[in-house]
């Protein structure tokens, strides 16, 4: 896993692209992101085409220090601050309200807007030799699994990215948590590898979850970070029995646990992804990318446990096996793979 710096030559060439008004993918420490430079609304466009995004879901800028924070946010509240001073740079993301410089094109038309500092000795070479604001999201057709290595974003974008910076295997592996910072009380908008208890260290007041009254931001609740694969979350204990319901009919499988297999099977393709919440996240894109290649007609995904460190993964998950995932094969075990979440009766 070689998170090391790049040649400067290849930095400068991604700088030459971005004043260019081209796309870059580049290297962060929670996923690779697909960036343009946040100054030129008709480059930031072109993320919005080459991933086949909504024009309404907004991006995330990303700078190398927090002294340009005042470029991209009006104000950012004293529990914002501390948040920003603990944390970065870091798979943290601050939503503030926006500077009056920053393009629509970047917020959605909101009045506020997404900033973080990542950690990853690439993307801040990339940023300091730049000198500006890049906003990126991850570097995935809209919808997909993030990328967690550069071949993840030359398998999605081949033909339309020209420069991909290699920065080896993200150590994160999710996606950064996010926190709204424009009312009173900070709130999570996104679970990250940054947990509510770490955030409650630093500034007890925040809050699990937006807010219910404000409007909600497209993109923090449609179904996402799905493989084509259909997705569905299995209790551990009943695992073995629904993998049997498709293999007794020949149909492949492939299944995501926590642990080895009771039993081996000639249609069943498992991964043991293991008990480590940070090891477990760090592979999960990558496993389901591997997963999602078996040909299978169902790919299981076993629960995993309770408990804030299993958060993140758990929140994508739920969203990677959406309902209208849910393939009917025998109607009880339909009804409760149904009610993800909760164990059969
Ligand atoms: O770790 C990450 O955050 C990665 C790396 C590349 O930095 N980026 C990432 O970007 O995950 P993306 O676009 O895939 O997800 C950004 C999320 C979206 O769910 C979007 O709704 C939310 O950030 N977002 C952006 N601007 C926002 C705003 N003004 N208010 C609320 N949510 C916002
Ligand atoms: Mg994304």
């Amino acid at each position: 896993m070689a998170i090391a710096r790049l040649p400067q030559q290849q930095i400068l060439e991604a700088v030459e692209a971005l004043r260019a008004g081209e796309l870059v993918a580049f290297p962060t420490e929670t996923v690779y992101g697909l960036g343009a430079n946040a100054n030129d609304p008709e480059a930031v466009r072109k993320i919005f085409k080459v991933k086949g995004r909504p024009a309404t879901h907004p991006l995330i800028v990303h700078i190398d220090h927090p002294r340009y924070l005042h470029r991209w946010v009006r104000e950012l509240s004293p529990e914002g601050q501390k948040l920003a001073e603990a944390f970065w740079p870091g798979p943290l993301t601050l939503v503030a309200k926006r500077a009056p410089a920053v393009s629509d094109v970047i917020t959605g038309g909101q009045d506020t807007v997404a900033v973080r500092v990542p950690n990853h000795p690439v993307a801040l070479q990339l940023l300091h030799a730049f000198g500006g604001g890049i906003a990126a999201p991850s570097a995935n057709r809209y919808g997909r699994v993030s990328p967690t290595r550069a071949e993840h974003v030359r398998e999605e974008f081949e033909d339309e990215v020209k420069i991909i910076l290699d920065g080896g295997e993200c150590k994160v592996g999710l996606e950064s948590t996010i926190v709204s910072c424009v009312d009173e009380v900070p709130r999570v908008l996104r679970p990250g590898s940054i947990s509510l208890s770490q955030l409650r260290a630093v500034c007890p007041s925040v809050q699990m979850g937006p807010n219910p009254n404000a409007p909600r931001v497209p993109g923090s609740t449609s179904r996402h970070y799905s493989p084509t694969t259909p997705v569905n979350v299995v209790p551990s204990r009943r695992l073995e029995q629904v993998v049997s319901e498709f293999t007794s009919k020949g149909e492949k499988v492939a299944v995501l646990a926590l642990r080895p297999p009771a039993t081996t099977n000639p249609y069943m393709t498992w991964i043991n992804a293991g008990m480590r919440p940070d090891h477990y996240s760090r592979h999960l894109y990558a496993n389901l990318r591997t997963l999602d290649k078996a040909g299978a007609k169902i790919l299981l995904v076993e629960e995993v446990p309770p408990g804030e460190k299993w958060d993140a993964a758990r929140d994508r998950l739920r969203r990677a096996a959406s309902a209208e995932n849910i393939v009917t094969y025998d109607q009880d075990i339909a009804a409760w793979v149904a009610d993800f979440g909760e164990d059969a009766p």
